[in-house]
């Protein structure tokens, strides 16, 4: 009886197990489509998605993703009211429209007008009467005049024709407007009444960010993570302008979380991603919730002792494929979380079904990850720690210890908690849309090698060769010193 546990055991694999087969292709891998499903209603332009952890993703980290066309998950060690904070910066940072517009009164001097746009560094106000716009002045007005008349009235000087746009107004006319008329600022209004500004840099520098991650009112997408039973942020997050919200847990197949979740749809908007898992029977209980995304991976990632502490675990590309079985047939997106070393372990995920990839250290240690760099031996690092690290589950709000089911009853003291994860640095590697670069060209260098024009695609198309330790060994570059360090293939190590 118990010999059949072993004899009978499956083989679990994971991303050095494999590698893909080379087929026939008329991709070039410039013409390779990135774009993907991340849950029930939301797409976005890179399978990239960063940890919910607190030394990979606040709003400065969801806010590059966004503007790549990825998405941030905001975490949890934090107050609700902070972790709504970093929403709104994530939010008002990808709005185009100005929402706390400041403005004069028609009555105010000229004096003034000129001291408001010194304080705030702008260069222009819109006059408004009781909410009303009802003119707009520049410093261009002002100049002539603030020496020979100081105390002469707003109104005397503003221009009073002001060309205005409305909310539905896209960037593309907003533009069109502002050259047209030949203004910087458009003062948007909703029946005469002012709501925001918008300026014609905000519209410019837009354009920066083709591939940028928007809702329907064009600012960024952004999630953020909650506790499994946690209905208060949840409900919180959800009112502060989360996009989706992701069920954050170590093993999120369990009877009483799946009930939650179903709670939780019901009182939220937003889309609920829920994790994680690792098994098919898994997948089919928590789609039962009719939850709108599954996230894979219970110990592959870099910081996770859970396999080693606990014994237990899923190969990641193993779990990834058996819950994407069923997964698929439900038509919901799966989300690979943790393991991730190289682009040619994003499409190994990718090719088994994942919809896209959550990613913690590739991230981690770059210019937006919380934290400061350190300098040991000459060398930039960030701190980088597993959530359920003791750092993590008692500095913050200790959110690691719901996340592995840990209670602590008074004063946390480290003895009482059985960490599962470890907490180190990573080198410092700069600004994340640089990593992001990389990771999509070894993406779409993958996907040319396979002839898959689109994620779709690859999940068809990809063959894969199972390897020895032997053939992932040749894989690596071998039999010299490497003297140049690649960008997509680091060698410092530790
Ligand atoms: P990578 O490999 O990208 O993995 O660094 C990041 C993912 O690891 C998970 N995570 C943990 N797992 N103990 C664990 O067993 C931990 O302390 C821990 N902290 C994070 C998480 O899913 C993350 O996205």
């Amino acid at each position: 009886m118990f010999s059949e546990k072993l004899n009978n055991a499956p083989m679990g694999y994971t991303f050095d197990d494999f590698l893909m087969l080379p087929s026939v292709s008329s991709v070039e891998p410039k013409d390779v489509k990135t774009t993907t499903q991340i849950s029930r209603n939301y797409r976005i332009n890179i399978p990239i998605i960063s940890s919910a952890m607190d030394t990979v993703t606040e709003a400065e980290m969801a806010i590059a993703l966004a503007q790549e066309g990825g998405l941030g998950i905001i975490h949890r060690n934090m107050t609700i009211n902070e972790q709504i904070n970093e929403i709104k910066k994530v939010k008002r940072s990808g709005d185009l429209t100005i929402r706390d517009v400041i403005t004069i009164s028609p009555d105010a001097s000229i004096k003034e007008a000129q001291e408001i746009m010194d304080e705030e560094e702008i260069s222009g106000l819109p006059v408004v009467e009781e909410g009303i716009v009802v003119g707009i002045i520049s410093r261009r007005d002002v100049k002539p005049i603030i020496n020979s008349d100081p105390q002469g009235k707003v109104s005397d000087i503003m221009t009073e024709d002001v060309v205005t746009v409305s909310e539905s107004t896209t960037p593309e006319e907003a533009l069109d407007i502002a050259y047209e008329n030949k203004v910087e600022r458009l003062p948007v209004v909703d029946d005469g009444v002012i709501v925001g500004i918008l300026t014609m840099r905000d519209i410019l520098e837009r354009k920066n960010f083709p591939n940028a991650s928007r809702d329907g009112k064009g600012r960024f997408l952004v999630a953020a993570a909650t506790g499994p039973f946690d209905l208060e942020r949840a409900m919180a997050l959800d009112d502060a302008g989360a996009d989706i919200i992701a069920i954050d847990c170590a093993h999120a197949h369990k009877p009483s979380i799946i009930n939650f979740a179903k709670t939780m749809k019901d009182n939220i908007d937003a889309d609920l991603i829920m994790g994680n898992i690792a098994t098919s029977q898994a997948a089919e209980d928590l789609l039962a919730a009719e939850v709108d995304g599954l996230k894979v991976g219970i110990g592959p990632g870099s910081i996770c002792t859970t396999r080693i502490i606990a014994g237990v675990g899923v190969p990641q590309l193993t779990a990834i494929s058996s819950v994407a079985d069923v997964a698929k047939e439900y038509e919901i997106p799966v989300i690979a979380d943790g393991g991730i070393r190289y682009s040619g372990d994003v499409a190994k995920a990718l090719a088994v079904g994942a919809d896209a990839v959550m990613l913690g250290s590739l991230l981690a240690g770059t210019h937006e990850s919380p934290g400061d760099i350190v300098i040991m031996n000459g060398r930039k690092f960030k701190q980088y720690r597993g959530m359920g690290s003791l750092g993590a589950m008692t500095g913050g709000v200790g959110a690691g210890t719901d996340r592995y089911f840990q209670e602590v009853k008074g004063p946390m003291k480290h003895a009482k908690l059985v960490p599962e994860g470890v907490e180190g640095v990573v080198p410092y590697k700069g600004p994340a849309n640089e990593i992001l670069f990389q990771l999509i060209g070894g993406i779409k260098a993958s996907f040319g090698y396979c002839g898959a024009i689109d994620i779709k695609d690859m999940q068809k198309k990809a063959k894969f060769v199972r390897i020895t330790s032997s053939g992932m060994t040749e894989s690596h570059p071998h039999d010299l010193t490497i003297t140049n360090e690649s960008p997509n293939y680091p060698t410092t190590r530790l």
